[in-house]
């Protein structure tokens, strides 16, 4: 009987050499594995037959079954440690990085055109001691019109120019209702900027429903036209250049008194006359005038004391004159062909 178990167990591996000779991968040898030392395999099916065993030969059995374990297992563990040998080579060759190729290039971004002249406007109005405030783009009706001393029948409310929301609210059409805000919580002398975007149902080539303003307040007493002519030439010849000419023409506004609107000399032509010009020689670049004394009043002001002007222009107006830019749509377009010139 004793022989009978031997000649079994000796039998087992070399058929396990072959079926290992003809595995593929770890999880073919694991299938091996378990097809001679699982619970159902071959070794455990020779434990078995134990049974019929002589009591007396079941230690030197129990013996030969061990070693031929040993064996087993050796074997199955050696061809374990060549294919992860192999899986870990063929991983490297996979996984391998090719140092010398050149690096995908990083392209860094930088502010839009309307972004960094807005800034270096605020800058040259800060430099002169202006202060920075906001208002909320959606307004009511009193901030935008009435306390700017626009009546009701006023022309700047047609229904063609004003965007307006639910709850009678609107998107405010200037910056100018950041005047009343801060004038409203603030007591002179002041002098404040106010920035953001405004809103308006136009759309052409020099016009956009969304733009940006930079709003100008300055309120104390003996504050005169020549104030703000000061300031506003100062502000141009940094903006532009200090050869730039600047005049001031006449103009309305309700909440001003006396009104202006503010030119420069044609930066295309020089004054000679060409298309963007209209052939006058000059553009047009803020509105601007002395507050109102009704405005004074609504805001609480005392009148008899304190004067003030004010002024507001398009962002994107002077950033087309700065750079010669023809069509205000091409800064909401995101071409990167036109952005990547203002880097
Ligand atoms: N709010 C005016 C506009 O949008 C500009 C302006 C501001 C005029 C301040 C005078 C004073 O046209």
């Amino acid at each position: 009987m004793l022989d009978e178990i031997a000649r079994q167990l000796d039998a087992l591996l070399p058929s396990l050499e072959e079926e290992l000779k003809r595995a593929k991968s770890t999880s073919d040898l694991e299938k091996i594995r378990v097809g001679y030392l699982g619970r159902k395999g071959k070794l455990t099916a020779i434990l078995k037959s134990f049974a019929t065993l002589d009591p007396s030969e079941r230690p030197s059995a129990g013996k030969m079954v061990n070693d031929a374990k040993d064996r087993l297992l050796s074997v199955i563990t050696q061809k374990a440690e060549e294919f992860r040998k192999d899986e870990f080579a063929s991983r490297l060759a996979q996984e391998t990085l090719d140092i010398t190729l050149p690096g995908a290039a990083l392209i860094p971004g930088h502010p839009h055109p309307i972004s960094k002249v807005l800034g270096e406007i605020e800058e040259i109005f800060t430099s002169m001691g202006f202060v920075s405030e906001e208002g909320p783009d959606i307004e009511d009706d009193y901030h935008n019109f009435e306390a700017l001393n626009t009546p009701p029948e006023h022309p700047a409310r047609d229904l063609h120019d004003t965007f307006y929301v639910e709850g009678g609210l609107l998107l405010r059409t200037h910056t100018s209702p950041v005047q009343i805000r801060v004038m409203k919580r603030q007591k002179p002398p002041l002098a404040i900027i106010a920035s953001g975007k405004v809103y308006r149902v136009d759309l052409d080539i020099s016009h956009s429903p969304m733009f940006v303003q930079v709003e100008g307040l300055m309120v104390g007493e003996d504050i005169t036209f020549g104030d703000l002519k000061g300031v506003i030439e100062a502000f141009v010849h940094q903006i532009f250049s200090k050869e730039v000419a600047v005049r001031f023409r006449p103009h309305f506004f309700p909440f001003t008194e006396p009104s202006a609107e503010v030119d420069i000399r044609c930066v295309l032509c020089g004054g000679a006359g060409c298309r963007v010009c209209k052939m006058s020689g000059w553009l047009e670049i803020m509105g601007c005038g002395m507050v109102h004394p009704a405005v004074f009043e609504i805001v609480g002001y005392p009148t008899e004391r304190v004067t003030g002007f004010a002024f507001g222009m398009g962002v994107e107006r002077i950033t087309m004159l700065k750079y010669g830019i023809n069509d205000i749509r091409l800064f909401y377009e995101n071409d990167l062909r036109f952005l990547k010139q203002f880097s």
